[in-house]
């Protein structure tokens, strides 16, 4: 295929070789003319394992060629990988500058250019970037329509500066964001046989994912650091602690917790992060991510009830009431939290749970309800609930569940 790359940076310098050695035609486009020259004799603008020698290769092949001249560079290819840089601002919002500046001329070349061309964005965009910035002005600019003229994607780039040849030939999977069959199709051609899974999906997904695996990414290391320091100050092995951590494959490094829904709460999350936490207070060790975990867990709780309490509600049903399904426990659980908050709010409230019999409750669990919510009575938790769920109540699903899954599930998601 005939491919041009925009931006000759770590990102566009190792896709532009990794391409033209798989047999690509590749222009080069930069606005940095050092970058140019370099690549013109056969070197590589950034430092990295391998990119030398295979630039050197490729160039000398005749496989990639460079210039600042962007109309050139879209007329003699089919798809353009965009690949510019998108910094911090000093504010801490993402600058779009180059991006901006990079799609107007895009755009332009576009108006000229006759066949079928796809526009792949692997910058890191904020989520709607794509539709709300990139693709007006490529509209703009060309005269065009995104997706009956020309394909435009967003295709996350999970390329790690050191090992990004590896990674590049090696990726963890393929995202591409469109809603253009041809464009897919297009990427599809080009990666499709990388030994990983190809998925299509929306440019808002693609897009949010990127910043959800760096979020993710940079969460995991400051964990480990955060359990390294508090091990160290208990003069326990922290290296040995994560390892086993890792180790268990079943809750711990696995998607278990790892789906949006409802606060956590139970007898064990909430009271062991106290103590772990204050064990750093003990022994002077700062655990600020450790520290915000439950603030953190009460804005979702907060968040919940801001939802239910819509203006003109006065009844509302819960589905749930444990901390989870399956348990009659109610120690900590958030659900408790909001049904004691809207009763105190005076809302009529009615809770489905087929696993809690109020009557029967003993031990922790009993005086846990009665402090909480003394005022809750039997008479609260209905089993009805659900079969008359439409008739009865004005709210019951804040979450975006579909009202039939409601009827056959326990549900104690409520925030999503
Ligand atoms: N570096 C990484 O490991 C990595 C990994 C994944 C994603 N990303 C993302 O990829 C994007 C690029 O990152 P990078 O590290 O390669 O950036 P970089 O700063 O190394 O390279 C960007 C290049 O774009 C060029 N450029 C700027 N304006 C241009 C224009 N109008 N036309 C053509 N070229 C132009 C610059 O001269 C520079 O050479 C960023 O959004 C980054 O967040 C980076």
């Amino acid at each position: 295929m005939r491919i041009s790359v925009f931006g000759m940076g770590y990102v566009g310098a190792v896709s532009a070789a990794c391409l033209a050695r798989d047999g690509h035609d590749v222009v080069g486009v930069d606005v940095d003319p050092l970058k140019l020259e370099l690549l013109r004799s056969g070197r590589s603008p950034i430092v990295e394992e391998g990119i030398q020698e295979l630039t050197a290769k490729v160039v000398a092949a005749g496989k990639i060629s460079v210039t600042d001249n962007v109309e050139d560079a879209v007329a003699r290819s089919d798809l353009s990988f965009v690949c510019v840089g998108t910094p911090s601002s000093p504010n801490g919002s993402q600058d779009t500058a180059a991006v901006r500046r990079v799609m107007a001329s895009i755009g332009s070349a576009l108006a000229r250019k006759t066949q079928f061309h796809t526009v792949v964005m692997r910058s890191t965009l904020q989520p709607g970037t794509m539709e709300e910035m990139v693709r007006p002005i490529l509209e703009e600019h060309s005269g065009k329509v995104v997706d009956r003229d020309f394909g435009l994607c967003f295709q996350p780039e999970f390329l790690r500066e050191g090992t990004s040849i590896k990674d590049y030939d090696q990726p963890p999977f393929t995202v591409v964001g469109t809603r253009s069959q041809q464009a897919a199709e297009t990427v599809r051609a080009l990666f499709g046989h990388l030994p990983c899974e190809f998925i299509v999906t929306s440019i808002g997904v693609a897009e949010m994912l990127k910043y959800s695996c760096n979020a993710f990414h940079a969460l995991k290391v400051t964990f480990a650091n955060e359990i390294g320091r508090l091990s160290q100050s208990v003069r326990v092995d922290a290296r040995e602690v994560m390892d086993l951590v890792c180790r268990d494959k079943r809750l711990n490094i696995s998607p278990a917790y790892l789906k949006p829904g409802f606060a956590f709460g139970g007898s064990c999350l909430p009271k062991d992060l106290r103590a772990l936490t204050y064990v750093g207070k003990q022994r002077d060790v700062t655990t600020p991510m450790l520290g915000a975990i439950l603030g953190s867990n009460r804005a979702h709780i907060d968040h919940a009830i801001d939802k239910l309490m819509a203006p003109g509600v006065r009844r509302i049903g819960m589905v749930g009431l444990s901390f989870k399904a399956g348990t009659d426990d109610l120690r900590e659980s958030p659900l408790v939290t909001v049904a004691e908050r809207l009763i105190g709010k005076g809302y009529e409230l009615r809770i489905y749970d087929p696993d809690v019999n109020l009557s029967r409750l003993i031990g922790a669990n009993r005086r846990f309800i009665e402090q909480s919510i003394p005022h809750i009575g039997n008479k609260t938790i209905v089993e009805e609930l659900v079969s008359g769920l439409h008739a009865e109540h004005d709210v019951v699903d804040v979450v975006g569940l579909p009202r039939e899954r409601l009827k056959c599930t326990r549900y104690s998601g409520i925030a999503w």
